[in-house]
């Protein structure tokens, strides 16, 4: 059987999702899960983009075991000797270089004639070869690039040492009969002594990634780009969850298999939606609430004579309901650090002790401690420690009718307590107002969502807002998690407010 590669970009296409900031600790938690899902290839970043991004992707060249760890370079010297910089402790290192071949990105962006963008082909894939065994290259918005420009831009890679041709859908613009196409023409009309690897790069915006990404295999790709939940630039990128299981669940149709551990899908999935802050939809392909829910009558009847009715995944496949040991207040720190194992979670011995801490403090108001409590209790507490301002104190006045009051207390990273007082409509624009005091700001709250992490009348509330820059029209992130829905709102803003002051 072909075996498919799996590339993921989640920590580069996926982090330019707006909104979303990985601090360089959630980027190595991120990939070290990656690694456990049976990811062959992660982009851990774009080094030349700041000195945030040289340094996670270096933290996780040199911490990846088996992954190839790859980092973006766009045609230039500076960001290729970057990423070699970043890159040259990898176990098995690889450069991924891109310039545009499209007329539109030709000529209104790039401002270069075609022979120019031949050359800069040719003597920067020349240079990364140099430095780097394996080299990719990506002729950015490749399917609305003329075929025979193309070919030419896709031998001239190959032909200065490229092994790697990716082939970006960077718009979202094509289809699967079309993309499907492409893939055959470059196979079929390469010429090069090497064995060249062809692989897929898709965007949805017209809602076609994970089936343009199908036809590229079909079609011969052998490695398949994507991000976890299918986030990224604009619509986001192909959902590699989805990718896997369709390769996994039609066998007998593709004839492909992958690396993928498919049972570690769902935490690897979890564990990407909260740190991102964008959460899974319901309905969402394998990963969503509802992916396993049956409501009718006819398809329970079904379901319950024989799953196979109407369920062509089983939940446990994906690792949906893998709750094997769930903790309580009576667990003790032994059972407390094999479950951190257990979800993959590697802590420091202050870490552990602080997480230990507020674990019991959760158990003492809740009963059952499940997966993914302890999932958002370890999220909360890697977001604090990162946080400059933190959430000292919030105090609510409330009346049936009229104004509500809220005074709130922050520690600044100086150690000082700041104290502001607002009244607002409700409990929660007043805390909101007080708050937008202390960080002396006024974003617009674009998007606020509040939702139980699990069943049951003692579970904890998690809080998500988006804040917009009225000026900058940048956006910013946060969640909260607590088992008050007030100091949970409070903490989520507050996460946003202090990236948005970050970003000053
Ligand atoms: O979508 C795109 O074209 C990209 C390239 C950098 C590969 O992300
Ligand atoms: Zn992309």
């Amino acid at each position: 059987m072909r075996k498919i590669q799996f590339f993921d970009t989640t920590l580069r296409d996926g982090e330019q999702t707006p909104g979303v900031n990985f601090n360089t600790k959630e980027k190595i938690q991120i990939a070290m899960q990656l690694e456990k899902w049976g990811i062959d290839v992660i982009e851990a970043g774009f080094p030349i983009a700041s000195q945030g991004d040289f340094e996670a992707v270096k933290a996780i060249a040199e911490s990846a075991k088996r992954m190839t760890v790859v980092g973006l370079a766009r045609c230039q010297k500076k960001d290729i000797d970057r990423a070699y910089e970043a890159l040259k402790n990898a176990v098995d290192p690889q450069i991924h270089t891109f310039l545009a071949t499209s007329n539109v990105h030709m000529e209104y962006k790039l401002k270069m004639t075609k022979e120019e963008v031949i050359a800069s082909i040719k003597e920067h894939v020349g240079y990364a070869r140099t430095l780097f065994e394996k080299v990719q290259f990506s002729p950015e918005d490749a399917s609305r690039t003329d075929r025979d420009f193309l070919l030419e831009a896709v031998q001239t890679a190959i032909d200065a040492g490229a092994t790697i041709i990716n082939v970006p859908d960077t718009v979202g613009y094509s289809n699967p009969t079309e993309y499907g196409g492409i893939f055959k023409y470059l196979i079929e009309n390469i010429k090069s002594d090497q064995e060249i690897t062809f692989s897929s790069h898709c965007h949805d915006d017209l809602g076609m990634a994970t089936a343009n990404a199908l036809a590229a295999i079909e079609n011969g790709a052998n490695r398949v780009e994507g991000a976890v939940n299918g986030i990224g630039e604009r619509a986001g990128n192909t959902a590699l969850e989805e990718v896997a299981l369709a390769l996994h669940i039609r066998k007998d149709f593709y004839g492909c298999e992958s690396n993928i551990v498919l049972n570690e899908t769902k935490r690897t999935s979890d564990l990407v939606s909260r740190l991102s802050g964008i959460p899974v939809p319901r309905n969402k392909a394998i990963i969503g609430d509802n992916a396993y829910a049956h409501e009718s009558g006819i398809h329970q009847d079904g379901v319950l004579k024989n799953p196979e009715t109407y369920e062509i995944i089983t939940p446990t496949l994906v690792g949906v309901s893998q709750n094997s040991l769930p903790l309580g207040k009576l667990s003790g720190r032994h059972a407390f650090v094999e479950k951190l194992k257990e979800l993959g979670y590697q802590l420091s011995e202050e870490e552990t002790k602080a997480a230990f801490i507020r674990f019991k403090d959760l158990a003492d108001k809740k009963k059952q401690i499940t997966d993914q409590d302890l999932i958002a209790l370890l999220t909360d507490q890697s977001r604090e420690e990162s946080e400059t301002c933190k959430l000292a104190n919030v105090q609510v006045q409330y009346s049936s009718g009229g104004y509500q009051g809220a005074i709130v207390s922050i520690i600044d990273a100086e150690g000082t307590t700041k104290v502001a007082s607002k009244i607002g409509s409700g409990s929660i624009q007043a805390i909101y107002n007080a708050i937008d005091e202390l960080f002396q700001h006024d974003p617009q709250l674009a998007e606020y969502e509040i939702q139980a992490i699990t069943g049951g009348e003692d579970a904890q509330a998690e809080v998500r807002v988006t804040l917009n820059d009225r000026e900058t029209k940048q956006v910013f992130r946060g969640i909260g998690i607590d088992f008050d829905v007030l100091q949970a709102s409070a903490k989520a803003y507050i996460q946003a407010s202090n990236q948005m002051k970050e970003q000053e």
